[in-house]
C-alpha cells in the first residue's frame, strides 16, 4: 500500500504511468470514475491490451455490455458510471481506460486503472539436506521449495549463534512472486509471498542440531544468574524479616518496660521535664 502510495505520488507523474492494483484471481475489481461531464457523448470502458470496450454508456441513461464481458459487469450501486469486473483471471490485467466523448472538446481520456492479477502463492515447504556437527559447531543446510522454485541456504551455528552463509536468500519465481530464507533467531523461516498473498515454513536449528543443547546452554545461562538473584534474593528476605521481628519484638519489650515501671502520671511528668529542658 506505502509503495503503491509513493508511486501514485511521484514516480507516476514523473514516469507517465498509472499505479498499479493487485487483485487476487477469482475476486472482484471496481473500475471507479468521478466528474463525467453531463452533456457527454459517449461514455466507455475500454480494457487498452485488447483495444476491447466492456460497456459503453449513452447520453438517454442506457448502457450496453459487450458480448464478451456479457455476465462479467456488474453497474455500481453508488456511481452510475463506475463497473464491477468480476472473477478477473489473469489474462484480465493491465491497463482499463474510462474514456468520454464530448461534443465539444472529443474524446478525452478520464482515468486509467492498471490492473495486475495474482493466484494465491503455493505452500512451501523447508527440508533438511545436509548436517554437519561436531562438539561446537554445527553447519546445516536446508532447501525452501515451493511449486516452480527453490532456494538452498547454509547456516553455520557456534555455541553462540547462527548465521546465515551470504545472509537473507531470495529470488523472483516464474509467477513474479517472492522466494526467501532468512534466520529468526534460531528459527529458519521461508517465505514466498506476493501482492496478495503469502505462505511459509519454519524449522528450529536446535531440532536440527542436538549438540545445540549447548546452545541453550549459553541461553540458560541467563537464567541461571537471573536463578541466583532470586537465591540472594531470598536471603535478603529472611534476613529482612528477622530483623524486623528482632526489632518489634525490642519496641513491644520496651513499650511493656515503660507499662509495668512506670505510671501514667510519671510518664506526664517526665514529658513535662523533656519539655522544660527544650
Ligand atoms: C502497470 O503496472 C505495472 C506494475 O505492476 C507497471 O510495470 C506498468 O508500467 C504499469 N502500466 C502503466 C501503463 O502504467
Ligand atoms: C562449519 O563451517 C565452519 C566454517 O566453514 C567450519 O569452520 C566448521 O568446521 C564447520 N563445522 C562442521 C561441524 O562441519
Ligand atoms: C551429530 O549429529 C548426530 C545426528 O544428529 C548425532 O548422533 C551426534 O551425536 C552428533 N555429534 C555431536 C558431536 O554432537
Ligand atoms: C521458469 O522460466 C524459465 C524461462 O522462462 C524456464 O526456462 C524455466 O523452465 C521455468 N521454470 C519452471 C520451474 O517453470
Ligand atoms: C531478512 O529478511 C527478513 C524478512 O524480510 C527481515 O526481517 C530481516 O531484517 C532481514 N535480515 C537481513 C540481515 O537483511
Amino acid at each position: 500500500k506505502r509503495i503503491n502510495m509513493v508511486w501514485r505520488l511521484f514516480l507516476c507523474p514523473l514516469m507517465g504511468c498509472v499505479a498499479p492494483v493487485f487483485v487476487q484471481k477469482g475476486k472482484d475489481v471496481l473500475l471507479d470514475v468521478d466528474n463525467v461531464p453531463e452533456d457527454f457523448f459517449l461514455f466507455v470502458w475500454i480494457f487498452d491490451k485488447e483495444s476491447s470496450s466492456l460497456v459503453t454508456f449513452f447520453p438517454d441513461g442506457k448502457s450496453q455490455i459487450s458480448p464478451t464481458y456479457t455476465g462479467r459487469i456488474d453497474y455500481s450501486a453508488k456511481k452510475k458510471y463506475s463497473v464491477i469486473l468480476k472473477n478477473l483471471q489473469e489474462k484480465d490485467s493491465g491497463v482499463y481506460t474510462g474514456r468520454v466523448t464530448t461534443l465539444t472538446v472529443g474524446g478525452i481520456i478520464l482515468i486509467q486503472h492498471n490492473i495486475t492479477v495474482q493466484d494465491v502463492v503455493s505452500p512451501v515447504q523447508l527440508e533438511v539436506n545436509s548436517v554437519s556437527n561436531s562438539s561446537h559447531s554445527c553447519n546445516v543446510t536446508l532447501t525452501c521449495s515451493t511449486a516452480d522454485s527453490h532456494i538452498s541456504s547454509t547456516f553455520r551455528c557456534d555455541s553462540q549463534k547462527c548465521d546465515q552463509d551470504g545472509g537473507n536468500q531470495s529470488k523472483i519465481t516464474n509467477s513474479s512472486s517472492t522466494l526467501e530464507v532468512y534466520l529468526w533467531d534460531v528459527t529458519v523461516i521461508c517465505k514466498h509471498r506476493n501482492q496478495v498473498s503469502s505462505t511459509e515454513d519454519r524449522t528450529d536449528i536446535q531440532h536440527v542440531c542436538s549438540q545445540l543443547i549447548a546452545f541453550s546452554k549459553s541461553f540458560n545461562l541467563k537464567a541461571v544468574v537471573k536463578g541466583q538473584l532470586r537465591f540472594f534474593d531470598t536471603w535478603t528476605l529472611f534476613i529482612g524479616v528477622c530483623m524486623l521481628i528482632y526489632s518489634l519484638r525490642q519496641t513491644s519489650c520496651s513499650s511493656q518496660f515503660f507499662r509495668s515501671h512506670l505510671d501514667p502520671t510519671d510518664v506526664a511528668a517526665l514529658a513535662g521535664a523533656t519539655a522544660m529542658e527544650r
